[in-house]
């Protein structure tokens, strides 16, 4: 059963959602691996004891009133029907992650109509792993009564897992979105790659939950328009230019176009490769309208929304398992630890600004694809290595005053770490993609961001501690 909650209601909010501390959450996931201990933990679960067909009853919260959605106009605002405008509806499913909750924010802004899906298993992660977030985060519902309190916009929050699919029934008739954004899914290739558990984890979570999505749209919704994020890790490094989700290839005289080749390097990206299949599938099969957004890594952490109190901070990822590689370089210069190049440094990848990805997102939404298209936008602005990172950082910690030092480690993944890469990313520009592009300016705030929260850091979730070639088949287990 879906329980919609509104922000500005009092609540009654049974079990472990009313807050998030460990305890709460622990009750709540489920078919999740059982304990582990990495090596660097220091807060390792040793049970976590429910199953999660069980998991959206635990979850269950109760709103007094339903807030009516008030029309808006901006735009977030369907002016084309020639009738009375209203917002377009958009469902974030995966709203409490780092891109999900600065998306959320940003289409708030625009007039939006934004709900949030979300299970919270991300922080439930944290707990598991005995990790953190650099920056201190709110619980979504003070995020959430914050974000009303200032602009008096309202974002409508349903606790829940997208792989049960009475839960996502209920918030797809009660919300009726005209857009769905799917960033709710296991987002971590190290995690991936700890141990069996984890690695039938990740596929369940993202492949069954997508599935839903797409059952959910086709049941309930069919004009909606799912805005779905993959990863350019999909397509791993090919030897010669990566285009944008097809290529036109002529073979023994004949012509066509055909997917992009996927040649991904974890059980994660491997789960991204699935659900490309399953939505390319259902887009023909059903008429589903949708668009794959192949994003490249992510790095900064405030966008206008986030940066506008205390309570709205995003995430902000560092430790071997969920930091990407920026933000981890800029927090390891912060606390004085050499910067952790994997092997020979040459793995080059698209990344981009958080404000871009609330920007590309929105631009997807705003012009939809057509009923059965299946459009793919590689969704990062610059190319980088991890060497190049590194000197960058270097030099941006000069002009702080910060000696930083790299180091090569072992690297942990199985990737080759010098080769070609050109990957197309034009699609999102052409419809009005203004890129913020990695300058000293936004290396220095990032880097000042980690400053301020040095005192924050685990110095021992800095190293990688999943081994691609070491993963283990049983979880590990925590000593007594
Ligand atoms: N962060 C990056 O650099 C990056 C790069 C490329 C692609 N992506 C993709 O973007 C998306 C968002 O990434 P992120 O960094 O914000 O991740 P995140 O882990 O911070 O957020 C994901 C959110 O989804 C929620 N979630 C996971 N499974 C769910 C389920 N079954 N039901 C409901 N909610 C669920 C989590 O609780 C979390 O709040 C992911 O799909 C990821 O693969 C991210």
């Amino acid at each position: 059963m879906a329980h919609l909650l509104s922000a500005s209601c009092p609540l009654n909010i049974s079990s472990c959602s009313k807050n998030n501390s460990p305890n709460s959450l622990k009750k709540c996931f489920s078919s999740l691996p059982t304990s582990l201990t990495l090596q660097t933990s220091v807060k390792p679960f040793k049970t976590l004891p429910l199953n999660r067909k069980n998991a959206h009853k635990l979850l269950s919260v109760r709103a007094t009133t339903l807030q009516q959605p008030t029309a808006k106009t901006g735009s977030g605002s369907d002016q084309t029907s020639g009738q009375e405008s209203r917002p377009t509806r958009v469902m974030v499913i995966g709203g409490d992650g780092y891109c999900g909750w600065a998306t959320s924010l940003h289409l708030s802004n625009k007039n939006y109509e934004v709900a949030i899906v979300d299970n919270l298993v991300r922080r439930h992660f944290d707990h598991q792993l005995g990790l953190d977030s650099l920056t201190p985060i709110s619980s979504i519902h003070d995020r959430i009564r914050r974000w009303r309190s200032l602009t008096e916009k309202d974002i409508s929050l349903y606790i829940g897992d997208v792989c049960d699919f009475e839960f996502l029934a209920e918030a797809f008739t009660s919300f009726k979105p005209d857009a769905v954004v799917h960033f709710g899914e296991q987002r971590s290739a190290p995690y991936s790659m700890i141990d069996r558990s984890r690695a039938v984890y990740t596929q369940q979570n993202n492949v069954l939950g997508t599935l839903n999505v797409l059952f959910a749209i086709k049941e309930f919704s069919e004009d909606c328009h799912l805005v779905k994020l993959g990863t350019m890790g999909e397509y791993g490094t090919p030897n010669i230019d990566i285009e944008e989700g097809y290529i036109t290839i002529t073979h023994n005289g004949r012509t066509d176009t055909l997917p992009y080749p996927k040649q991904a390097s974890s059980f994660y990206h491997l789960s991204k490769v699935h659900d490309s299949n399953n939505i390319a599938f259902t887009c023909k099969a059903w008429g589903i309208r949708a668009t794959d957004l192949n994003q490249g890594v992510v790095y900064g952490v405030r966008t206008d929304e986030t940066a506008m109190h205390e309570e709205l901070c995003n995430r902000f990822d560092y430790d071997g398992v969920f930091g990407t590689a920026l933000n981890r370089f800029c927090v390891q210069a912060a606390v004085g630890h050499p910067l952790t190049v994997y092997g020979k440094g040459g793995q080059t990848r698209g990344y981009l600004d958080i404000r871009d990805t609330v920007q590309c997102v929105e631009l997807a939404i705003a012009t939809p694809a057509k009923r059965g298209e299946m459009r793919v936008f590689n969704q990062f602005t610059e190319q980088f290595s991890v060497n190049q990172l590194a000197s960058l950082v270097t030099k941006a910690g000069e002009k702080l005053g910060i000696e930083v030092k790299t180091i090569s480690v072992p690297n942990p993944r199985v990737e080759a770490e010098e080769h070609y890469y050109n990957a197309k990313h034009t699609k999102l520009i052409e419809l009005g993609l203004q890129p913020h592009l990695l300058s000293d300016s936004l290396l220095d705030s990032l880097l000042n961001v980690a400053v301020q929260f040095k005192d924050r850091v685990d110095t021992k979730q800095i190293m990688p501690s999943v081994s691609w070639r070491k993963i283990g088949v049983k979880p590990k287990t925590v000593s007594a």
